[in-house]
Parts: C-alpha cells; structure tokens; sequence
C-alpha cells in the first residue's frame, strides 16, 4: 500500500519559535517514516505582506536550515522552497477562477490582516486560501499537519477540491483533511506576556535560534503576578502558562517541585524562571548550534533546495497534466 500523502508548510517571516516548534515540526519529524511527506517554505505567501527581498532571502534560507536542524531529513522527504515549483502558481490560478469574492472576504484570516495592514489590502492576500489550497492538492495530499490557527485555511482548500472534482465531473484530488497526533501532541504554546499563544507577532515568543543570554532575558521578564496568599489556589493564565512551558522542557521532578511550592504558598517566581530558562537552553541549545553550522554550508543548502524541488516538481508536473486534461487545455501542437 502506497503510504498517505502529507503537505505542510511555514511562511519565512522569521525565525522558528518554540510554538512553531511544539506546534507543528516535531510533528513533522514524527510523520516522516510513515508518510510521504511534502514540507516547503511558503515564500510566495510572504509576498502578501510585502518582505524586502533581502528579508526574503534570508529568511527562506533561515528557516531551510531551521527544518533540516530539527529533524527533517531531505533523505525522507521532500523538502522545497514553493517558488522553485511554479506548477503550483499554474494551479493556483486555474482555481482562483473558481473562487468567490464573497467566500474569500469572509476568511477570519483576510478580514485580520486587512486590519493590520489597511495600505496594503492587495489581491494576494484576499486569495491567500487559493494559493494554500493549490500548495496542498497539487501533491494530492490526504494530510494536512497544521495548528488550529490554520483550521479555516484547510477548510477552505478542501472546498476548493471538492468544487474543482464536482465541477469537472471528475476524481482528481483527494480531499485533504487536517492532521493531528492525539492529545498530548495538541499542546497550545503560550508566550511569556501573560496571555494567548506565543506567536511571531505577538512579540512574546522564544526562538529556537536564539541564545542563551536572550533567552534568560526573556524568561525572567515573563509575566507573573504578585502570588499565591491561599493553599492550593487555582493558577493565574500568566502563572499557569510557565507551568506549561516548564511541563515541556522539565522534568516531571522539576515541575512537581515548583507545583509543590505554589500549593504551599512558598514559591518564588525568580527561582522558578530561573530554571525554566536553563531547561530550555538546555533543551534548544543542540538545535541553535545545528542551524549555525548548516547556515554556514551554502552548498548543502542549495543541493537540498536543488533536489527538494526537482522531486517535488515531479509529483506537481503529473497533477497538472491531469487537470489541464479535465479542464479542457488540450495542446494543438
Ligand atoms: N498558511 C500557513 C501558515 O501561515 C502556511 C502555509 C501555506 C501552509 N501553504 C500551506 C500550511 C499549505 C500547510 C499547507 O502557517
């Protein structure tokens, strides 16, 4: 039996945080043997917030290093940046033509980034779901390993699919569906100011490339409160979310000893972000020394892109060819 096909991808915005990590690529990591997996940087999606090219580049090549220093092994999967595969560009636009203003202007994710960048409300954005849904059909994907931030995005994509299917009378794409491993995995990263998740934006993220002075920096400036006054109190969102954090990194030991001391009313916060910040240099520092000799290896970087793309174009080209076949583009020459 052919194993199930996977895609996922990371727009190159900057670096990989512990959310990104916890969130998504450790999963990635997992699914490699038991998959086919498609992992590619979303570059193109980039452009709908308008990166210098210098930003571009050097984040594409930033989070190419991130990927293959935390596990994913370009002998197991495809690993590709989306620009090498203008296939996927074709695609996207045959389904822009079956996509509707109305649908795309109701997208949570349209209406948000609308409001964060009202000068720059351009056409790539509104069919930011397209081009996601084309990066996830062309490979005839099964699975979609993302975060729930990304639920309407699939949802999207498999309308997208059933719509084109329907349409052409015909069975072309799968329909995707979202991938997540079961309970524990589903762990929701939160940042360090106190509330909501740890995301690049939000200003409250550590990264995984990021080194141990700043990461003691931002620990210790972590959100808390004044603390507890009664036994066995329920924890504050900002208390509760370093007990998250430390659960992650730390031994069981270690969070039994601070959960220990909240109950009994005699913790210190100090200590406790003290040692959340070693554990979790402990825990990035092997990833953080990785990407920096892969960063200096401009080869091995451009021959994992080189044959990322070309195993990844194959599988594109033989789906296009389909669905220019349906859709009626017969060549007269
Ligand atoms: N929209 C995704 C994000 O912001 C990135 C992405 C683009 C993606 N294309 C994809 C994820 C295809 C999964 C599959 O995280």
């Amino acid at each position: 039996m052919d194993k199930p096909i996977v895609v996922s991808g990371i727009r190159p915005t900057g670096y990989l945080h512990l959310g990104n990590y916890f969130g998504a690529v450790r999963n990635f990591i997992r699914m490699q043997d038991d998959f086919t997996c498609n992992f590619f940087i979303a570059d193109i999606h980039s452009l709908t917030t308008h990166p210098t090219p210098e930003n571009l580049q050097s984040g594409v090549k930033q989070v190419l290093a991130e990927y293959l220093a935390c596990g994913i092994d370009p002998e197991k999967s495809t690993i590709y940046i989306q620009s090498d595969m203008p296939e996927v560009t074709e695609l996207y636009t045959f389904l822009n033509m079956n996509a509707y203003l109305g649908e795309l202007e109701r997208t949570t994710s349209f209406k948000d980034k609308a409001r964060q960048q009202p000068e720059n409300v351009n056409a790539g954005l509104l069919t930011y779901p397209v081009l996601m849904a084309a990066d996830i059909i062309i490979h005839k994907a099964n699975f979609v390993p993302v975060g729930k931030d990304q639920e309407q995005n699939l949802e999207m994509a498999r309308k997208f699919a059933k719509r084109f299917n329907r349409m052409y009378k015909s069975d072309v794409f799968p329909i995707p569906r979202p991938f997540t491993f079961d309970g524990a995995d589903m762990i929701k990263i939160p940042g360090l100011d106190g509330s909501g998740k740890m995301g690049k934006s939000e200003g409250n993220a550590i990264n995984l490339y990021e080194d141990p002075k700043s990461i003691r920096k931002k620990v210790m400036r972590a959100v808390t409160d004044a603390g507890p006054t009664e036994p066995n109190s329920q924890k504050p969102e900002a208390v509760e979310n370093l007990f998250t954090l430390l659960k992650i990194v730390s031994t069981p030991d270690t969070v039994a000893h601070f959960d220990e001391q909240y109950n009994n009313c005699s913790i210190r916060y100090g200590d406790l972000k003290k040692q959340l910040a070693e554990d979790i240099i402990n825990y990035t520092e092997p990833i953080r020394v990785r990407i920096d000799d892969i960063l200096k290896d401009d080869k091995y970087l451009a021959k994992v892109a080189r044959e990322g793309a070309e195993k990844a174009r194959e599988s594109a080209v033989k789906t296009l060819n389909e669905v220019k076949k349906v859709i009626g583009f017969n060549s007269l020459f």
